[in-house]
């Protein structure tokens, strides 16, 4: 089975951590997003993948340098322009010549869904296409679908302003799709799978939709993405997943509550991390207190940090107080959407 994985977005609501690494592959207790996300597809049948970049198509290159993700064997469709969802569907698939049923992921998407039978309900239905759903509690969100008894598609709204909709299943962003579906994804232009192609599958009669309650999160967003690490760290399904890397050097006097400490990070005396990862390389200098943060870069003695995002530039100096911020702040001439 084939698979064409969306990797290409700008990663705008985790900035500035993908201005040095793109979004997929920010680590999620130690192992990249695409990498877990390859994982399950594998699970499910999946032994090719086309990844659809656009925005840093080098580190994907050489994260993966013999072309494999475990079993699954990887090519690439780099985008001139960015595409949006459909185009970008569209070019990977007509790129890496697919022309039988195929699957379609979301690259921030961190989920146990068992993708084959998903498959297996694409099939049953004869479906055109099949979207995985997942209930949510905020449907701004995400794109809400709405299905009659028998899993047939009736609405499908991107983003939906409050009283659109009374639905609060979401598009968990894994798709089943058959080749003829492609015809409305030209791939030679931008084009939204969520905002013009669903919606006119729903008008045809040909999408459907199956809801499971299994663990799933969109970790594209600075909350999301310490969730799901501190989810993942503290179910711990392998050794690896363990909230602190073995490379990792934590003081003994250090408090580390609800975090991830990634590779070669380093935490000294007396300093404490409440709810909030720290990425490979990250220093974390003596009392300072780190709190829903992320951090990459450097946080001075006894500073405070909280709810902030320090890139891999970022420096926070000493006795600083740091709340809502980004550091370095947004660059106005990196702002490409
Ligand atoms: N190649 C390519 N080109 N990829 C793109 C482009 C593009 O122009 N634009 C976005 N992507 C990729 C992103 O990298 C990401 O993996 C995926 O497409 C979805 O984009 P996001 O920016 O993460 O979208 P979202 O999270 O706001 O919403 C999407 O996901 C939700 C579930 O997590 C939508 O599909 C929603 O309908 C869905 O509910
Ligand atoms: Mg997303």
């Amino acid at each position: 089975m084939h698979a064409v994985v969306l990797v290409g977005g700008f990663g705008t609501r985790l900035r500035p951590l993908t201005y040095s690494i793109p979004k997929p592959l920010l680590p999620v207790a130690h192992t990249s997003m695409l990498e877990r996300l390859m994982n399950s597809l594998a699970l499910g049948g999946v032994t090719h993948a086309v990844l659809a970049l656009g925005f840093k198509p080098e580190p994907f290159m050489a994260a993966f340098p013999n072309d494999m993700c475990g079993s699954v064997q990887l090519s690439y469709a780099v985008e001139d322009t960015p595409l949006d969802t459909a185009g970008a569907i569209g070019f990977a698939a007509r790129t890496a010549g697919i022309g039988e049923t195929f699957v379609v992921a979301n690259g921030d998407v961190l989920t146990d869904l068992d993708i084959a039978s998903l498959i297996s309900f694409h099939r049953q239905h004869g479906a055109e296409g099949t979207i995985s759903l997942t209930p949510v509690s905020d449907p701004s969100q995400y794109g809400i679908v709405e299905i009659d008894a028998s899993g047939r598609v009736e609405r499908f709204v991107e983003k939906p302003q409050p009283g659109m909709t009374t639905s609060n299943f979401a598009s968990a962003g894994t798709y089943v799709l058959e080749p003829s579906a492609l015809v409305r994804m030209p791939g030679d232009q931008k084009l939204s799978i969520e905002r013009v192609v669903f919606p006119q599958m729903v008008a045809d009669g040909s999408l459907f939709a199956m809801s499971t309650d299994d663990y799933w999160i969109d970790a594209g967003r600075p909350d999301t993405f310490i969730s799901a690490n501190v989810h993942v760290s503290k179910r711990a399904a392998k050794a690896t997943d363990a909230p602190i890397h073995p490379t990792a050097t934590v003081a003994e006097t250090a408090e580390i509550l609800d975090s991830v400490i990634g590779e070669n990070a380093t935490v000294l005396d007396g300093a404490r991390i409440q709810h909030s990862v720290l990425l490979p390389g990250a220093i974390v200098e003596q009392g300072a207190v780190i709190i829903d943060s992320l951090v990459m870069g450097r946080v001075g003695t006894n500073s405070q940090v909280t709810g902030s995002i320090i890139g891999s530039t970022g420096v926070v100096g000493q006795n600083e107080m740091c709340n809502n911020a980004s550091v370095p702040a947004h660059d106005p001439a990196l702002q490409q959407e």
